[in-house]
């Protein structure tokens, strides 16, 4: 069985995006593969993070991973600081990756051209310890959305390196993005990708939002004055999104949904894309709540960290070996 290993960096409430986008193939790919899902705390506090909050995100994670089908029997659920293997290897990581290539990673270039200030040395390396994440786990596969393409990328170009310099250490991994939803954009501005940091709110829905709530957010989206229905992402990228959104949480396909509603008006579209995404937060909620309420999130981790430490630590034992790390007396 081929390996499978992605992660969610809960830096705060977990959104649609992140549902559409990964979790969700996480789910459909946990029977035909060996799957591995941690909640990449490390990667959180790169930016500062309220403790008090940083632990209610963590632990709502953990509870929407099982909540949205992630079945702690097929797939192996963690946390990334109970394997301790990962900040070592990241710091390896960081060692064998230049500063060129950081450089050049999408988001961090973004962040310093908007002039944030106060940017940590953990955000610049963050990639490094990525790469970390995913060799540990000889992981053949990494599904995620869109924007996490590039560090994929960049994991591959670390493992070839290091593989040539020193032997066969690590399996190569492929990216795996899905055809449909792995951009899910802002309902406010549907330029921007739909993101936890939205700064309005509005233009995100968060799976735990009050579903009222989420269905004003959908029934307010940003369209255009074109005032017909089609599939045009160029010139109605907001009709286009809210389109993939329905077509990813119900399967049916972008042309047949917008076939269906290519004679009726924008707010009749709104109302089914509601419709769909509500329904699917109902159920999503209803089983946080239940999982929230039987205690059973440590157990889960528990279970998860020891088996995901056995194949981490022997990975990163053999590289420590490889590279002339370890005496032997
Ligand atoms: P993060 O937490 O930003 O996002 C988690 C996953 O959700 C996807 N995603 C989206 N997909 C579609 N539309 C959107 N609007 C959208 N927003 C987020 C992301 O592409 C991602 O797949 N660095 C990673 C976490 C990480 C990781 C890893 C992932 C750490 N180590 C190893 C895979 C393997 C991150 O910040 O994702």
């Amino acid at each position: 069985m081929k390996r499978m290993l992605s992660g969610i960096k809960p830096t705060g409430q977990l959104t649609l995006g992140n549902y559409i986008g990964a979790l969700r193939n996480f789910v459909k790919y946990q029977d035909e593969y060996e799957m591995y899902v941690f909640i990449a705390n490390l990667h959180c506090i790169t930016e500062y993070q309220d403790p008090q909050d940083l632990r209610k995100n963590l632990t709502d994670a953990v509870a929407l991973y099982l909540a949205c089908g992630l079945d702690p029997n097929k797939s192996t659920i963690f946390l990334q600081t109970d394997v301790r293997a990962h900040a070592q290897l990241g710091y390896i990581m960081a060692c064998n990756t230049y500063l060129g290539e950081l450089n050049r990673m999408t988001q961090f270039k973004d962040k310093q051209a908007k002039g944030e200030k106060n940017m940590t040395a953990g955000l610049y390396t963050y990639p490094s310890l990525m790469a970390a994440d995913i060799l540990l786990y000889q992981a053949n596969y990494v599904p995620v959305g869109e924007d996490q393409k590039q560090h994929v990328e960049l994991t591959r170009d670390i493992a070839q390196r290091m593989n040539n310099k020193y032997g066969d250490l690590f399996t190569i991994p492929e990216p795996l993005v899905a055809k449909v939803g792995a951009r899910i954009m802002s309902l406010q501005d549907p330029s921007k990708k739909m993101s936890k940091s939205d700064e309005t709110n509005k233009g995100c829905i968060y799976l735990l939002d009050d579903l009222k709530v989420a269905r004003k957010k959908i029934m307010s989206a940003v369209t255009d004055s074109v005032g017909v229905i089609q599939l045009d992402k160029e010139n109605q990228p907001g009709l286009y999104n809210l389109i993939e959104i329905a077509s990813s949480i119900s399967d049916r396909s972008m042309e047949d949904i917008a076939d269906e509603f290519k004679n009726e008006g924008y707010g009749k579209l709104k109302g089914y894309v509601a419709d769909v995404v509500c329904a699917e937060l109902e159920k999503i909620q209803n089983r946080y709540h239940e999982i929230i309420e039987s205690k059973t999130l440590e157990k889960v981790l528990n279970e998860g960290a020891i088996k995901a430490a056995k194949i981490a630590d022997e990975t990163l034992q053999n590289v420590e070996k490889t590279i002339g790390l370890e005496i032997k007396y």
